[in-house]
C-alpha cells in the first residue's frame, strides 16, 4: 500500500482515517476515532460493507469463488481430511498430527455422552415441533448442567467445552430424531468414529441393525466439512455479538442455532427440497423462474444468491458433483435432482439472475444428497448446524482472546421527538 490513510473532507475539515489491510489485501478504512473526532457515526444497515473484526479464521474471495479454512483451500479439506480434522483446523489454526488427532478424537469420545436427566427434556416438547428449535434449546439447557463452564474458565478448558459441544450436539441431534419418530434412542459408541457414530445414533434400530456404507461416511465427513465455517454469516455474527457480552459458550451457541434457522440462511436447505418438490409435482420450472423475477411474489429461488459470492459458491460446485455421483454409487435415481439441474440450467441463462449474479449456494444440492442418505427434511438444517459448531467455536475463541470489547452498534434515530 502506498497511502496509508483515507482523507475524508466536511465542513471544512480534513480528516484523515487510518487503512488497514488484511494479509490478503483487502483494504478497510478504520473508523473507530470518527465520532470522537467529528461527532459523526457511519450507517450501513445490514452491515452491507463493515467488517467488524480481524480474523485469521477463514478467507472468502466472492468475486472468485474462493473458500480457505486457516489458508487450506476447502475442496483441498474435502479431499484429504475427516470432519473431525477439519474441525480441529479451525479450532487450532492447524491440522492435527498423529498425536493431537488421537487425543481430540478421545476428547470427543469421553464427551458424547448425554447427561441422563436431559433425556426427560424430550418428552416435553410437542410432538410436530421443529428439531431446529429443539436443538437450540437443548444445547442452552447444557449450561444448566454445566455452570461452571463461563467464559472465564473456558479460557483453560476450551478444548474440553468445544468438544462437549460438538459430541453432545451430535448425540441430542440423533435423539430427537429418534423421538420425532417414536423409536428408543441410540446410544454413542466408544468404538465408531465420529460420522460412523452419527449414522448409527440415526439409523440403527432393535429390529434392523444398520448396516454401515462406506460412502455414507465418506459423504457426511464432505457435507461438514463444506459447512464447517463462513467467515462473518449471520449465525457467527449472532455467535459473536451474544458471546462478547461473555455469556457461557452454550448460551452463544444456542443463539447461533437459533439464527441459523431461518429460510434466509441455514434453513434455505429444507426450503430448497420443498421448493423442488411443488416444481416437480407441477412439472412447469419457467413458472417458478417467472415468480422469482416478479416483484409482486414474495416468492425467491431458494438456493440461489449469495451476500458474499457474486459467481458460483465453491461448496456448490463440489456438492453437486458428490450429489451426482453419491446417487450413482448407491444406485438411486432421484426425480428432484434432474429439477434441480433444468432449474439451475433455466436460471443461469437468464437475463435477470445473470445482470444479479445470483448462482446456486450450498444449499441448492445439499438437501438432495441428505434425501438419499434417510436424513428427514426436518433435520437438514440441524445437520448443517452440527458442521458450524467448530466455525462457531473458533470464532468464539477468538473473539474472547482478543479481548474484545461488547458489541454494540449505533443508530439513527428517526423517531418522534418532543416537538412532534
Ligand atoms: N431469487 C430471486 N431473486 C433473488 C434471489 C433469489 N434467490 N436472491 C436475490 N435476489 C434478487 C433480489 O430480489 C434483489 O433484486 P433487486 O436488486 O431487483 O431488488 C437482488 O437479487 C439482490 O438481493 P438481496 O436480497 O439484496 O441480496 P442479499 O445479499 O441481501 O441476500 C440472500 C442474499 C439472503 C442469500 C438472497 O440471495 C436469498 O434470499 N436467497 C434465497 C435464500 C437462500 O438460498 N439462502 C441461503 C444462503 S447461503 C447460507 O446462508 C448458507
Amino acid at each position: 500500500m502506498t497511502k496509508e490513510f483515507a482523507t475524508l473532507n466536511y465542513d471544512g475539515k480534513e480528516i484523515k482515517l487510518p487503512l488497514v489491510v488484511g494479509t490478503e489485501g483487502e483494504v478497510a478504512i478504520d473508523i473507530g476515532t470518527l465520532r470522537k473526532e467529528t461527532g459523526m457515526v457511519t450507517i450501513d444497515p445490514s452491515f452491507m460493507n463493515t467488517a467488524a473484526c480481524f480474523s485469521k479464521i477463514t478467507f472468502i474471495d466472492g468475486e472468485k469463488g474462493v473458500l480457505r479454512y486457516r489458508g487450506i483451500p476447502v475442496d483441498e479439506l474435502v479431499e484429504k481430511t475427516r470432519f473431525i480434522e477439519t474441525a480441529y483446523l479451525l479450532l487450532h489454526g492447524k491440522l492435527p498430527n498423529e498425536d493431537q488427532g488421537n487425543k481430540f478424537s478421545t476428547l470427543l469420545t469421553e464427551n458424547s455422552l448425554l447427561h441422563e436427566d436431559m433425556r426427560h427434556f424430550f418428552d416435553r416438547f410437542p410432538r410436530g415441533a421443529h428439531p431446529m428449535s429443539i436443538m437450540a434449546t437443548m444445547v442452552n439447557a447444557l449450561s444448566t448442567f454445566y455452570p461452571n463452564v463461563d467464559t472465564l474458565s473456558l479460557r483453560e478448558a476450551v478444548d474440553t467445552s468445544a468438544a462437549r459441544i460438538i459430541s453432545t450436539f451430535r448425540t441430542l441431534a440423533a435423539f430427537a430424531y429418534k423421538r420425532s419418530i417414536g423409536e428408543p434412542v441410540v446410544y454413542p459408541r466408544h468404538d465408531l468414529p465420529f460420522c460412523a457414530n452419527f449414522l448409527n445414533m440415526m439409523f440403527d434400530s432393535p429390529v434392523k441393525p444398520y448396516e454401515m456404507k462406506p460412502e455414507m461416511v465418506r459423504i457426511l465427513n464432505s457435507l461438514l466439512i463444506l459447512h464447517a465455517d463462513h467467515e462473518q454469516n449471520c449465525s457467527t455474527t449472532a455467535v459473536r455479538t451474544v458471546g462478547s457480552a461473555q455469556v457461557n459458550l452454550y448460551a452463544t451457541i444456542s443463539a447461533g442455532i437459533a439464527a441459523l434457522s431461518g429460510p434466509l440462511h441455514g434453513g434455505a436447505n429444507q426450503a430448497v427440497v420443498d421448493m423442488l418438490n411443488r416444481i416437480a409435482k407441477d412439472g412447469n420450472v419457467k413458472k417458478y423462474i417467472d415468480k422469482a423475477k416478479d416483484k409482486n411474489s414474495s416468492f425467491r429461488l431458494m438456493g440461489f444468491g449469495h451476500r458474499v459470492y457474486k459467481t458460483y459458491d465453491p461448496r456448490a460446485k463440489i456438492i453437486k458433483q458428490q450429489c451426482h455421483d453419491f446417487l450413482d454409487v448407491m444406485n438411486m435415481d432421484d426425480p428432484m435432482l434432474n429439477v434441480a439441474r433444468e432449474l439451475e440450467e433455466e436460471a443461469l441463462k437468464d437475463e435477470y439472475f445473470i445482470k444479479r449474479n445470483l448462482y446456486p449456494n450450498v444449499d441448492f444440492y445439499s438437501g438432495i444428497i441428505y434425501r438419499a442418505m434417510g436424513i428427514p427434511e426436518n433435520m437438514f438444517t440441524v445437520m448443517f448446524a452440527l458442521a458450524r459448531l467448530p466455525g462457531w467455536i473458533a470464532h468464539w475463541k477468538e473473539m474472547i482472546k482478543s479481548n474484545s470489547k461488547i458489541t454494540r452498534p449505533r443508530q439513527i434515530y428517526i423517531g418522534k421527538t418532543p416537538k412532534n
